[in-house]
């Protein structure tokens, strides 16, 4: 894969080779994200930041990740502040936009929005999630703490045990996930969900045709025993006909610290892409893990700014010119890690 001025728009992109890629530039990114050291290599580069879908992660850490390598950002976070509420075309907004950035990310709610815009766009285009589609970054810095977590444990991707809980359905975060893994030999993935928000039947047939052993049910605590990693997702409330339809599926699976003791293994790694919906109604992911040091939800956010930076390194051409513009801190810096 030829990164060089490229669109980032699905995961299907990717082949080993290339994550592997960008796993690597992310390791180097580790001193500037930890602030040990600074770097002015995208000093004067500006990143087209556009959210039409609520975002707190994504967004910020996309920008983060640009102004960590030097550059500044402009962003645009709803529909009603564009232009595309006046009736404009995505066509004509990315003509426009493109000549004020050097690189853009953008979130839709619309399937495929993404692509459409960056076939207009003059700068390349990041996927930042359209619909239920795909979410691209997300996967790559899901699978990068799935390989960080398992190399601590002595495991590799291959061979993986995942199980996948929660909105199967509407998850686009799943849904790159799985075509990541795809990639990889022996998964044996276990989908938990309600029938109604089973992963879509493509995804099942192609993992299978990958040669992947794929198990689907609705119950979580029969399933979770056998795991490497457990990802859980929240209900997309957003992508049902009607808050009441979303509502029925709040709340079914719940994970806490005594199921977990009851009937993970040991080392079993939490995941979700966040965020977790804490309300009574649904907290499928309860507070008291907190402490439980297999819960690597905060690792995967860290790793996000890891994985953007590296994006953006291979996108703009400047991985071998990184540590050339950079210096040691000079102000005061907690410790991360
Ligand atoms: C996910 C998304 O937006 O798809 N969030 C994220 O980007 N970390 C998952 C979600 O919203 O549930």
């Amino acid at each position: 894969m030829d990164f060089v001025g490229s669109h980032i728009l699905s995961v299907s992109q990717f082949d080993r080779e290339a994550i592997e890629k960008v796993f690597s530039v992310a390791d180097q990114m580790t001193p500037y994200a930890n602030r040990q050291r600074v770097t002015r290599v995208l000093e004067g580069a500006i990143l087209g930041s556009m959210f039409f879908e609520p975002s707190t992660r994504t967004r910020v850490s996309f920008g983060s990740a640009f102004n960590l390598l030097g550059g500044e950002v402009r962003e645009t976070t709803e529909v009603k502040a564009s232009s595309i509420s006046k009736g404009e075309s995505f066509y004509d907004t990315a003509r426009v936009l493109s000549g004020y950035s050097d690189v853009i990310v953008m979130r839709h709610e619309i399937e495929g929005s993404v692509s459409e815009f960056a076939s207009a766009s003059r700068v390349p285009v990041l996927n930042g999630g359209d619909g239920s589609n795909e979410h691209p970054s997300q996967a790559l810095l899901d699978l990068y703490t799935i390989r960080k977590e398992l190399a601590g444990q002595g495991k590799q991707i291959d061979n993986l045990r995942i199980s996948l809980i929660g909105d199967l359905r509407y998850g686009r975060a799943v849904h790159s996930l799985c075509k990541l893994l795809k990639l990889y030999n022996n998964v044996h993935f276990t989908l938990i969900s309600p029938p109604e928000l089973a992963l879509p039947g493509e995804y099942v047939e192609a993992l299978r045709a990958a040669g992947h052993e794929v198990v689907e049910s609705s119950d979580l605590q029969l399933n979770i025993t056998n795991a490497d990693i457990l990802y859980l997702t929240r209900t997309q409330e957003e992508r049902f006909p009607s808050q009441q339809e979303a509502d029925k599926y709040k709340g079914l699976y719940r994970l806490n610290q005594s199921i977990y003791t009851e009937f993970c293994e040991p080392n079993t790694v939490i995941m979700h892409p966040l965020p977790r919906d804490s309300r009574g109604n649904a907290n499928e992911l309860d507070n008291d893990l907190n402490e439980n040091p297999n819960l690597a939800i905060f690792r995967q956010t860290d790793n996000g700014v890891l994985v953007r930076m590296a994006l953006f390194a291979l996108i703009l051409d400047i991985t071998d010119q990184i540590d050339k513009h950079s210096r040691a801190v000079n102000w005061y810096t907690a410790k991360r890690f």
